[in-house]
């Protein structure tokens, strides 16, 4: 699966989406890749870290869109939740370099991140509304938690980008470096990682997530059922048809 890059070395898995003619957008089959790795990743003792990162122009474009007409992702069972699953009870450090647009699941899975490193180029959104969805990822609690309610409702209800300084100051963002260096950087404090004793970083991480790893494990059980229904709707079915016309939606009477 060359549309998604496996690297190990020095303790850090390096995930990296590689599928730039269409801005990294993920499809079934990546998100099956993305999901083997993380349990690889999980269960090899050599792995002491792993880092998601994409290309310096954009990290990820969300889910591909074609694949929301096509073949919507039908349960639990399913290749993205499987991917989601496996990030919300990662053990060990979860790190993400991100340049670029950062949509949908580009921006979600953040939130499941131990550090994100940003390019100033950075723009993050979840337009989950404006396709007629709702958000995944557990981000309708993690986003009020982290953004403040307020900030959180402007980037849900709106799905307009923010920028990488604006990430920083909410604390989405560790740093916000130059985009040729984000990567680089990722991985510097990836093996920084790596070369801690693994049993203190997976305590500490158990300790600080335990508080409601249950809340988020249920928020994402119940947004993955209104989001499947609404990935068949009319709202939805006309909002990806619209984007592979390149034309406006009209939700008039939606
Ligand atoms: N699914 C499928 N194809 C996608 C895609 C997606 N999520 N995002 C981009 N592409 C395709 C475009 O259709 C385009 O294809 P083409 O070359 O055949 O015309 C190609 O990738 C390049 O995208 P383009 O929109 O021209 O790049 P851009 O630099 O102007 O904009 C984005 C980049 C990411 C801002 C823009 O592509 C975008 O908004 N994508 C959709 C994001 C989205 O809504 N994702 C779902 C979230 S749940």
């Amino acid at each position: 699966m060359d549309e998604v890059l496996v690297h190990s070395e020095a303790g850090v898995m390096t995930l990296t989406l590689n599928r730039l003619a269409r801005k990294n957008s993920i499809t079934g089959a990546m998100y099956a890749a993305l999901a083997e790795a993380v349990a690889q990743a999980r269960e090899d003792a050599s792995v002491r870290a792993v880092l998601v990162q994409g290309h310096e122009t954009v990290f990820c474009a969300g889910n591909d869109i074609g694949d929301f007409l096509d073949q919507p992702p039908a349960g639990e069972e399913s290749p993205v939740f499987r991917f989601l699953h496996g990030i919300a009870t990662f053990p060990k450090p979860l790190l993400a370099a991100v340049c670029g647009p950062a949509v949908g699941i580009g921006t979600t899975m953040l939130f499941h991140c131990d550090l994100v490193y940003a390019g100033d180029n950075a723009a993050f959104s979840m337009p989950f509304v404006n396709l007629g969805l709702c958000p995944e990822a557990a981000s309708s609690l993690l986003a009020p938690q982290l953004l403040g309610y307020h900030r959180a409702a402007e980037a849900l209800l709106l799905g307009e980008p923010f920028m990488a300084e604006a990430a920083l100051e909410v604390g989405l963002v560790n740093r916000v470096l130059p985009p040729t260096e984000a990567n680089g950087y990722g991985q510097a404090q990836a093996r920084k990682l790596a070369a801690r004793p693994l049993a203190s970083l997976v305590e500490t991480k158990r300790l600080m997530k335990k508080g409601q790893q249950q809340a988020v494990l249920q928020q994402m059980a119940d947004e993955g059922e209104s989001f499947r229904r609404m990935l068949v709707a009319p709202a939805a079915r006309e909002a990806f048809t619209a984007f592979m016309e390149k034309r406006r939606p009209d939700f008039s009477g939606l």
